[in-house]
């Protein structure tokens, strides 16, 4: 059986604006070229995973909505599994984010359907997922009810979690040690109190990601191990950090060790930055597989 991921988290159409740089407070700055893409960073991750060729499954909801037709149809053309892509009362997921000539970005989410994700609809996707063995992704772009029910559920059957508490708010120690890994970028880290916080709270293992300085993968026993990040030519660094975790994510599906899993989620999250938009330039197995062997 091909290795498989299940993604728990957030569909977003994303509503991207180019800016020479990002506005002040309070002002306005006339922008470049407008695109709607897909996003969230759920689904995102969802399209990374198969994009790498693994079986990659979405458990979250759009609204009943022209935007909703546009995600779930975005997520079967990305070959994701959306059978437990449900539907809710509320407008589907919309994200504006601004990028600037750096590839640096801000982003406001309006959640809509996302913030209806529940426990229950959770808890029915996998009573009926057949496999024998997946790796469980999920974020914070859905309450928290629904991420501990993902733990919960993937617990009991032994699967990994990897867990990218994105955006950052307080975890409860339950779900922190039900992570194998918890993957944050410096600012996450910094709001869930720290890394050895983290681990002394249960979890795994906690890769934060550093941007331009990398990655590095922290373990209650090992010294850090760091990953360097890959140089490409950074557009938009929209949606690395989906990439970065989906790679890792189906590393560890494949049985590869932490350390490896973390240089494919290097590789894959540098490549993601080469256009505008979380999953534009997703990229395939032989292009991380290049950039690794490179
Ligand atoms: O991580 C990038 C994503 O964050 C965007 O696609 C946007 O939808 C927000 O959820």
């Amino acid at each position: 059986m091909a290795a498989s991921v299940v993604v728990v988290g957030s569909v977003n159409v994303d509503l991207i604006v180019q800016v020479p740089r990002l506005p002040a407070r309070g002002e306005t700055v006339i922008g470049g070229r407008f695109r709607e893409a897909p996003g969230g960073k759920g689904a995102n991750a969802a399209a990374a995973a198969a994009r790498l060729g693994v079986t990659a499954s979405f458990v979250g909801l759009v609204g009943r909505d022209d935007l909703g037709t546009r995600a779930r149809d975005d997520l079967e053309r990305a070959g994701v599994d959306v059978t437990h892509l449900g539907e809710s009362d509320a407008s589907t997921g919309v994200a504006a984010i601004l990028v600037d000539e750096g590839g640096q970005n801000v982003i406001a989410v309006a959640s809509g359907a996302n913030a209806d994700v529940a426990p229950a609809h959770v808890g029915t996707a996998f009573d009926s997922m057949v496999a024998e063995h997946s790796v469980v992704l999920a974020n914070l772009e859905i309450p928290d009810g629904a991420v501990a029910a993902a733990a919960a559920r993937a617990s009991e059957r032994r699967w990994p979690v990897v867990l990218n508490p994105a955006p950052a708010r307080p975890l409860s120690r339950e779900l922190i040690a039900a992570c194998q890994v918890i993957v944050a970028n410096e600012a996450e880290a910094a709001a869930l109190d720290g890394v050895d916080s983290l681990l002394a709270n249960g979890a795994g293992a906690v890769v934060v990601t550093r941007g331009a300085q990398g990655a590095d993968l922290h373990r209650l026993e090992d010294p850090i191990h760091h990953q360097p990040v890959f140089p490409v030519d950074v557009v938009d660094t929209t949606g690395a950090g989906d990439a970065f975790c989906a790679a890792l994510a189906v590393a560890l599906a494949e049985g590869r060790d932490l350390d490896d899993a973390v240089r494919w989620g290097a590789a894959a999250g540098a490549l993601a930055c080469r256009d505008v938009g979380a999953r534009t330039a997703l990229p395939t197995r032989a292009e991380v597989e290049e950039l690794l062997t490179g």
